[in-house]
């Protein structure tokens, strides 16, 4: 992993002369009151790594004499120099060949020197380059398309289920009522049968009549034709056992009653209303259930599809624990990145950026005061751990800071002095 051995900057923007020598891993903080030079510094050096791109739009230090000189000393040996009139580049390799910003490019992350563009970024996009770190942002796409395909059919049909089911429930049931519609000619035909029957009987109680008709009239031929009494009472036995038979047959008849068809004949239209209702709620409750059924199956399906959403970032290797991406979006410690907190937003650029380049050892990181020192603290060790250097700047003087810019010097070196005595020099020789 690449990484600086040394800045020196001189007389760009705010700086007037600062020369650093950057621990190798963790943290390098450069603190100072607003407007010291802190960011200069950091502008500095994502000008001399990055190209002319970064260079700031009033680059020359106001009321400096002298042209910008910045130099960069890498871990690789490299020595990167933009100096002179129109601070040309200049990178030396190790051996003495002469390099471009093309070898710069190669290790040199540009969020790692522009991390604000990264932090600017939308949350999709931060999310994507965290995707692309791990190397799962195709699968997470499939599966989140497949996700909300599967979210949309559920939503459908779950309107249509909450639909149908009160529809089924507005509906009135008569708990009464047959399973089955009645049919008239049934019953009519049932109620003709009985009305046969009854003609029947009729008929065989008028022949009561008549049989006893006879009798009386026989037992008067027998009064009247008393020279016919041998005959006649013989017709009169027969019909005397006749009349006993006939009597008892008369006996016997019962007529039924036709009073529950016709009651049910007259119901008819009412008791088909209610079965047909009764079916009617049956068929939407059916219906409604279908649907219900159907809902529970898609948010089985969802449910799976998130489970393997959970599965490919959860074996994934991420750059920082508590890191993920749910619905497009990046989140830490399960916050959205306007919710996390300042020095969480740096931790995770930190973080992220640190894997896109792996031989991009360093990263630029301004305004560090959004870090408590308890945090600032474990953030250091966390870069050690993770062996990446960073070069930060802190509004502070206090003894967090590795060391204090002060008016465009690193405060208490000596090159102060060196500089004013110089300026005094020139001040004498008129040159101002
Ligand atoms: N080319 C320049 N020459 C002199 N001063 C500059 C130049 N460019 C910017 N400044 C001044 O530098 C100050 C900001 O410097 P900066 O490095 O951002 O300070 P810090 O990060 O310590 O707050 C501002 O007052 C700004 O006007
Ligand atoms: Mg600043």
């Amino acid at each position: 992993m690449i990484k600086i051995n040394k800045f020196e900057i001189e007389n760009v923007k705010r700086v007037k002369a600062v020369k650093v020598e950057p621990t190798a891993n963790g943290l390098t903080l450069l603190g100072g009151k607003n407007g010291q030079g802190k960011t200069s510094v950091l502008d500095s050096i994502a000008w001399v790594l990055g190209g002319n791109k970064y260079k700031p739009s009033q680059a020359t230090r106001e009321g400096s004499v002298v042209p910008p000189a910045l130099k960069v000393t890498m871990s690789n040996g490299l020595v990167v120099e933009r100096k002179g009139k129109n601070s040309d580049l200049k990178v030396t390799d190790p051996n003495g060949q002469k390099a471009g910003q093309q070898l710069l490019n190669s290790f040199v992350e540009e969020l790692a020197i522009d991390l604000p563009k990264f932090m600017n970024s939308t949350s999709r996009e931060k999310a994507n380059t965290l995707l692309q770190i791990i190397g799962v942002g195709e699968q997470l796409h499939k599966l989140e398309a497949e996700e909300q395909d599967l979210y949309n059919q559920r939503r459908s049909i779950g309107q249509i289920a909450s639909q149908k089911k009160k529809f089924a429930e507005e509906q009135t049931y008569y708990p009464d009522a047959p399973k089955e519609p009645i049919s008239a000619s049934d019953l009519i035909q049932q109620q003709q049968e009985i009305l046969a029957r009854n003609g029947e009987n009729q008929r065989k109680r008028q022949q009561l009549d008549q049989i006893k008709q006879a009798h009386a009239s026989k037992g008067q031929e027998i009064e009247r034709i008393k020279q016919q009494l041998q005959e006649a009472e013989a017709v009169y036995e027969d019909l005397g056992r006749d009349l006993e038979i006939a009597q008892k047959d008369a006996l016997d008849l019962i007529d039924e009653s036709t009073e529950q068809l016709e009651a049910n004949i007259q119901q008819i239209d009412e008791i088909n209303r209610k079965v047909r209702a009764n079916l009617d709620k049956d068929k939407a409750e059916e219906d409604a259930n279908h649907y219900r059924r159907q809902y529970d199956e898609l948010s089985k399906n969802i449910e799976n599809v998130r489970q393997q959403k959970s599965d490919l970032l959860g074996n994934a290797n991420l750059p920082l624990s508590g890191l993920s991406v749910e619905d497009g979006d990046l989140i830490y410690e399960g916050q959205k990145w306007d919710n996390m907190s300042g020095a969480d937003q740096l931790k995770v650029s930190a973080a992220i950026v640190r894997k896109l380049k792996p031989n991009c050892g360093f990263i630029l990181m301004d305004k560090l005061e959004q870090m408590d020192l308890d945090t600032l603290n474990e953030f250091s060790d966390w870069l050690e751990r993770e062996q990446l250097q960073a070069i930060a700047t802190r509004v502070s003087t206090g003894e967090e800071c590795s060391i204090i810019i002060e008016d465009g010097y690193i405060a208490g070196q000596q090159i102060i002095e060196e500089k004013k005595n110089q300026q005094q020099k020139q001040w004498k020789a008129g040159e101002f």
